[in-house]
């Protein structure tokens, strides 16, 4: 009936086979509204994630016609628009363990870059973990998606995490910074470009990177190799089709 469903704030996007009639879809939203009181909205996406700012179409079926919620999640909240911005619910478990690991490993006063970091839930989420671990740090979330940045800058006041999270709109391979950082999260767009270069010019010697690979394990190592650049581990980070993998690659700096 629907090939996936994703459960955004109290908004509903559902994604159906192509040849449901559109009655049906209003029918079957109707009835989904219904069932689950805490969904407001029920928009049925019409496209891919699609260019370089990652996003898609949606079509209004049922409740209150929106696209802006509030999504909660690791005890944080983040304002967004789920056309305008983009933002994976399913990376929730994701952004836990990447926040937990660096809030082991970190150091007092340390450096952070978050590139390509949407509506800031990276950020957000590693920022929370270390201020109740009373760990001090400062974080760069970088983002090309104007409209991501002014619901960054939102999502940094609501989750009370102004001293430690900056928002920098803009491409995050031209960050005008003379900064090196300690670590560098990459949950990059699935798109040819790796950014890996940009990498390198941001880091020093022992920077720790958390990079965002897509496809078959062996095209996701091969587009790491650098001689300047250590493979501490790879492990699957969710998937982004049937049988498709995100991997997350933990890396230093040589
Ligand atoms: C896969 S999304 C990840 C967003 C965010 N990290 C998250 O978990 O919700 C990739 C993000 O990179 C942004 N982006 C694409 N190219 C960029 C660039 N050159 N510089 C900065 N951000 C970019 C897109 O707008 C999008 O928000």
């Amino acid at each position: 009936m629907r090939k996936s469903i994703d459960l955004i704030g109290d908004i509903a996007i559902i994604k159906f086979h192509n040849f449901y009639p559109f009655l049906f879809k209003k029918i079957y939203a109707y009835f989904f509204l219904k069932k689950h009181k805490e969904i407001k909205t029920i928009l049925e996406k019409t496209t891919d994630i699609k260019g370089r700012l990652r996003r898609f179409k949606t079509k209004f079926l049922a409740g209150e016609n929106k696209r802006e919620t509030i999504h909660k999640e690791n005890y944080c909240s983040f304002y967004l628009n789920v056309e305008e911005t983009y933002f994976s619910p399913r990376l929730a478990h994701e952004r836990f363990l990447t926040a937990e690991e660096i809030s082991k490993e970190i150091k007092q006063n340390s450096k952070i870059l978050v590139m390509f970091a949407g509506v800031s839930p990276y950020p957000i989420v590693l920022a929370k973990f270390l201020k109740n671990k009373g760990i001090k740090a400062k974080i760069i979330s970088s983002e090309l998606n104007k409209k991501a940045c002014v619901y960054g800058k939102k999502n940094v006041l609501l989750n009370k995490v102004q001293n430690y999270v900056e928002i920098l709109q803009g491409d995050s391979r031209k960050i005008k910074t003379k900064e090196k950082f300690d670590i560098i999260l990459m949950p990059r767009p699935n798109l040819k470009e790796t950014f890996i270069d940009s990498i390198l010019k941001y880091g020093k010697r022992g920077t720790l990177i958390y990079y965002h690979g897509f496809g078959v394990k062996e095209k996701v190592l091969k587009e790491v190799r650098n001689k300047r650049l250590k493979i501490i581990y790879i492990r699957k980070a969710g998937d982004i089709a049937p049988k498709k993998w995100r991997w997350l690659i933990k890396m230093k700096i040589l």
